[in-house]
């Protein structure tokens, strides 16, 4: 039989669905509590109304701009996806490859599989690199010291996770907890996917926390890493510990998390280069209101002073040019670029970004726009 193409994010997460063990494709496709946020995120999107205009001349239509001083053939970057490496073999270089050859910027997660030195050994142009603060400072000063070393210009600080939210799926299915059952569960689902088994488990070990792996030197196995890390997040963070950041970081700074104005002041405020509305895709505050919602008072807020990222629920071409419209320079993808790395590694990828790039291009055009700059609230439909 021949497969039909795969063309929308749907098509990727129903093919990551029958290769992924079940807990790990309910750890991507899940989020926290009922799951209200995460629904919300996509749903407003879809309630972004645009312009059709016609009989103007679209020729020349141009989906590449810069995002923080990185030319980019779309307004678009790959978001920091932890354990991304377990859902392709040595799956952060995958990813790394296939968002150098689309043009876009790639950011690692403080907690992939592949490290800081492995991504970049792989990579072709600069990532960015993705930051949890844990409690032993030494630790962070090091990994800020190798993402420089490692050419990463942008440091991307996740704010809005200060512990782990309640994600249901995950105790479901044991993800989450220690002990013995959910060791079993785990070892049931993964004994109905052979072939992920072999694929990436046997062949693209070892399956550690790379970034990690030197500074806990006693970890044999991901549960190891992940007590690690459970114990290392420091709720005690706040604003003031930034200028400590600030000082320490000699590149561009973004902070990730921002879904309140008053935060994206203070965040402009502690030094940040730029800020991303998120609410971490629905995984940590359930009941948060949809990014889309809320990203127009955060532009008006700091937009004149600091470039405004979003993510969350961002689903096609189409979505990111409503993202532009209410104000974002540009989107980050979280769920959808990892759902076609799990459905078929760098070359699915390679063909989302692609996708997306033609779905960009031909809104711009439907909608009377030539250049990624010239997207704006003049292409909302408010009647
Ligand atoms: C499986 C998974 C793991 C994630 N891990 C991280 C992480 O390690 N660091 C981080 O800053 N954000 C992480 N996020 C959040 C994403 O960076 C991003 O904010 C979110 O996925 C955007 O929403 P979307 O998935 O609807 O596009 C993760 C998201 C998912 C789905």
């Amino acid at each position: 039989m021949i497969r039909t193409v795969p063309v929308s994010v749907e098509d990727h997460r129903a093919s990551a669905q029958r290769r992924l063990p079940r807990f790990l494709f309910d750890y991507i496709d899940g989020g926290a509590g009922a799951e209200q946020t995460l629904a919300a995120n996509a749903a407003a999107w879809s309630q972004v109304r645009l312009r059709q205009r016609v009989l103007v001349d679209v020729g020349g239509v141009d989906t590449s701009t810069s995002l923080l001083g990185e030319p980019c053939a779309q307004p678009l970057l790959l978001a920091p996806v932890g354990l991304a490496g377990m859902m392709a073999r040595r799956g952060e270089v995958q990813a790394v490859r296939a968002a150098n050859a689309a043009r876009v910027p790639f950011t690692l997660s403080t907690v992939g599989l592949c490290g800081l030195d492995e991504v970049a050994a792989a990579a072709s142009a600069p990532f960015w690199f993705q930051l949890y603060w844990l409690r032993d400072r030494g630790i962070v000063q090091a990994l800020l010291d190798r993402a420089h070393a490692a050419g990463c210009k942008t440091l991307v600080f996740t704010v809005d996770l200060p512990l782990a939210g309640m994600r249901l799926r995950d105790l479901r299915n044991g993800m989450a907890g220690a002990g013995l059952r959910p060791k079993l569960l785990k070892a049931a689902q993964l004994l109905a996917r052979p072939g992920w088994l072999w694929d990436v488990a046997v062949r693209g070990g070892p399956l550690r926390l790379g970034s990690l792996e030197t500074h806990v030197p006693t970890a044999r196995d991901l549960d190891a890493f992940r007590s690690f890390i459970d114990a290392q997040f420091d709720p005690t963070v706040t604003f003031a510990d930034l200028a400590w950041l600030r000082a320490r970081w000699p590149g561009t700074l973004v902070l990730k998390g921002i879904l309140d104005a008053d935060d994206a002041r203070s965040a402009v405020a502690a030094g940040a280069d730029a800020l991303v509305v998120s609410n971490h895709g629905g995984r940590q505050l359930d009941g948060a209101v949809a990014t889309a919602a809320r990203l127009p008072a955060i532009v008006a807020a700091v937009g004149d002073r600091s470039t405004v990222l979003v993510d969350g629920g961002v689903r096609s071409g189409v979505d990111v040019f409503r993202a532009l419209a209410l104000g974002a320079r540009g989107v980050m993808i979280g769920r959808p670029w990892v759902f076609a790395l799990a459905a078929a590694g760098e070359r699915g990828l390679g063909a989302l970004l692609a996708h997306w790039r033609r779905e960009l291009a031909t809104t711009m055009a439907l909608a009377g726009v030539t250049r990624i700059d010239a997207i704006g609230a003049q292409h909302l439909d408010h009647d």
